[in-house]
């Protein structure tokens, strides 16, 4: 009987359906990775000599609550625990990255790309300061050319492979984080307040901000928390201890770190020396990180 022999011919029917339906599968796998990328028109593409395994960015709701000192902080406890590192200083009017590392100039350039600058234990680094003749040329560009430049620090910067690129933000929520936001992928966010300034409006638009565009906030760093009694140690909390507590509990944000108000942390900031940090005092900053 015909069906119980062999019929090459419908064996081949049976492959080529078979083919049909695994090139049929493939199609639909390349059209779902399309449309992955096609989810964030804002996303933009790095260059072929950058590697990047994790962003993260640096974000406060006020200026001069320490978010340039934890970034740069931070950068050195990783660099130590054997990661490499970059920073992109988004802080485009008001950069303070080179000048805590001590450096004054990018590596160079590669064709049309920039190499960042190294720091004396190998972070990279890249910052309009390091762009400029004279550090003290104040910049003027506005709104847009901004988010321009913080791109071009993304996609013509040879980062080369990277294990962590922190992104230190302005402080608020403007033109800048948002650019960040939609533009990278970033990862995470650290949040830094101080004890004074948690309460803020601005703190709080910048948690929503980072909800809506469904990016984690990986935890809450506390700067100026207390000073430390130079004669016994003790912990003296000027502000309160527990203020930051109740916000943690409702927003489910993790306070990481609290860290003191500590002269030694502006001396080796201000003076270019910040590699030479105590050990140890970002590690639970770091340890809040995606591996
Ligand atoms: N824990 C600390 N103890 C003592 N001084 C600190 C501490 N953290 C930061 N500083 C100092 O406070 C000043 C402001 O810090 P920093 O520049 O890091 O703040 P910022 O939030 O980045 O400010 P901006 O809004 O200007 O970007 C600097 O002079 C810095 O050295
Ligand atoms: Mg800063
Ligand atoms: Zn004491």
């Amino acid at each position: 009987m015909a069906e119980e022999k062999k019929d090459p011919a419908l064996e081949a029917a049976i492959a080529k359906a078979e083919e049909a339906k695994r090139q049929a599968e493939e199609r639909k796998k390349a059209e779902e990775a399309q449309k992955t990328a096609e989810e964030n028109p804002f996303a933009i593409e790095t260059n072929p000599f950058t590697r990047i395994k994790h962003v993260i960015g640096i974000v406060s709701g006020k200026g001069g609550v320490g978010k340039s000192s934890v970034t740069a902080g931070l950068a050195v406890e990783l660099n130590r625990q054997g990661y490499r590192v970059g920073i992109l200083d988004a802080d485009i009017t008001g950069p303070s990255i080179p000048r805590m590392f001590g450096v004054t100039r990018i590596t160079g350039m590669q064709e049309e790309l920039m190499i960042p600058a190294y720091t004396e234990t190998g972070i990279r680094l890249i910052s309009v300061n390091l762009l400029m003749e004279e550090e003290e040329t104040p910049v003027i560009w506005r709104g847009p050319a901004i988010a321009g430049v913080v791109k071009q620090f993304w996609s013509d910067v040879v980062w080369g492979d990277l294990d962590y690129l922190l992104v230190d933000m302005p402080p608020g929520t403007g033109d800048v984080p948002l650019t960040v936001f939609q533009s990278l992928p970033v990862d995470g966010i650290l949040m830094v307040t101080s004890p004074q300034s948690l309460v803020d409006m601005v703190v709080k638009k910048a948690f929503h901000m980072a909800e809506k565009m469904e990016i984690p906030v990986l935890g809450v760093v506390e700067n100026f928390s207390y000073v430390q009694c130079p004669d016994c140690g003790r912990k003296i909390y000027v502000f309160g201890e527990n203020k930051l507590d109740a916000w943690s509990e409702k927003t489910g944000v993790k306070i990481c770190a609290k860290l003191p108000m500590d002269p030694e942390i502006a001396e080796l900031s201000d003076t270019g020396r910040i590699e030479q940090l105590p050990v140890g005092l970002m590690a639970d900053v770091a340890a809040v990180l995606p591996k």
